[in-house]
């Protein structure tokens, strides 16, 4: 069998390094999709070009280099592309692969920085067939596994509520939420009721996020799920899940414990991960071509889930109040409330 031919747009350098402008996750993507030994690097794509030099140098291979991306997407007719840009890009970058005939996008996180363009680059995957994924890679992390298998066991009886405290709604919440739907059995949202701080004009990546938060939703199946984010965000460890009959804590992204009526006591269990999730997501990625119908942990019909609560937040937090799903605004109103000045640092300051 000849190899998948893939391409990465965006290498970047790698985090802390001369001229980084990020943690040029190319550099995690590129030996992930390689130990698969199914994938050969055709090329690669970079605005500046000194960045994709030093890549190819660095991981010796003889890829192509094209300073625009949709020329490289037109020539190299590729199977696997890799995304590897800030968010604002990532829609027209997923369009454009998938227009240009590619089998597998893997994306990085966030999906986009509006609703809209979440919905157009899924749209654009599905309507031609292409397979899209995201940067989710959590998801193949041995504790948080083990976690979702306690759930399905039953260890803590029925599900009542899922709580997580994370920096941020969007550049780390949506890790973090997507791993709330991925312990609730990918069960749909119903509605979403939030609130957020945004004193200072605070971005990552290049996209504006709040300074702290809290989002609280139900899904389609009763459970609740609370996300508190920002500086003072506290609920004394990672994730906490709960059910009718014990509680399950995340200490750390290798460690958990688990406390049920029967035995109250803590028990802490430790899951040392044997593969690292970067390999274990391309491995899952590169296996929906060779085994149709696989169902990839990554995908964006999970993706999509989760990123609708993010915009959902902050549209409730525009709105004042809940919004029932699916969202309607198209938009992102945290942006749209910043540029009008109703929140962010020259919002006039309440005499409370
Ligand atoms: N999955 C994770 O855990 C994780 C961790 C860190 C970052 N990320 C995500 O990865 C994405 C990329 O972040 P990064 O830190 O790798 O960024 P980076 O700044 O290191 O690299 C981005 C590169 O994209 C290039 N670029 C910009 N416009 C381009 C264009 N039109 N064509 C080709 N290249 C272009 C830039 O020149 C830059 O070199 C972000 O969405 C970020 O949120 C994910």
């Amino acid at each position: 069998m000849s190899a998948y031919r893939y391409v990465i747009i965006g290498t970047g350098r790698p985090h802390r390094t001369e001229d980084s402008t990020g943690f040029g996750m190319a550099h995690a993507h590129y030996p992930a999709f390689q130990q698969t030994g199914k994938v050969h690097l055709t090329a690669v794509s970079d605005l500046v070009e000194s960045r994709s030099r030093f890549f190819l140098e660095k991981h010796q291979t003889d890829a192509a280099y094209y300073a625009d991306y949709q020329t490289m997407l037109s020539k190299e007719k590729p199977d696997i592309v890799s995304i590897c840009t800030w968010p604002h890009l990532h829609a027209d970058m997923t369009v454009a692969a998938a227009e240009a005939g590619a089998k597998v996008i893997h994306c990085e996180k966030p999906m986009a920085t509006t609703w809209a363009d979440c919905k157009r680059m899924k749209a654009a995957a599905d309507k031609t067939g292409a397979l899209l994924s995201f940067g989710h890679q959590r998801r193949h992390i041995g504790v948080f596994q083990k976690t979702r298998d306690f759930i399905q066991q039953g260890a803590v009886g029925e599900l009542v509520q899922i709580e997580a405290e994370v920096g941020d709604m969007f550049d780390w919440g949506t890790h973090w939420l997507d791993m709330m739907f991925y312990y609730n059995a990918e069960t749909p949202a119903e509605w979403v009721m939030a609130q957020i701080d945004s004193r200072t004009e605070k971005s990552i990546f290049g996209a504006f996020m709040e300074n702290q938060g809290i989002c609280y939703f139900k899904w389609r199946n009763g459970v609740r799920g609370i996300l508190v984010s920002g500086h003072e965000a506290h609920i004394g460890c990672v994730h906490r899940i709960i059910g009718k009959n014990g509680t399950i804590e995340l200490l750390s992204e290798r460690k958990l414990r688990i406390s049920t009526h029967q035995n109250p006591a803590w028990v802490e269990i430790e899951i040392p991960q044997q593969k690292p999730e970067s390999f274990l997501t391309a491995d899952d990625v590169v296996r929906q071509l060779d085994e149709p119908g696989h169902r990839c942990l990554v995908s964006a019909n999970y993706a999509i889930q989760s990123t609708e609560v993010i915009f959902a937040a902050y549209y409730s937090s525009l709105y004042r109040g809940r919004i029932d799903l699916p969202l309607q605004h198209p938009g992102n109103a945290l942006i749209e409330m910043l540029q009008d000045g109703s929140i962010g640092p020259n919002r006039k300051k309440l005499e409370n």
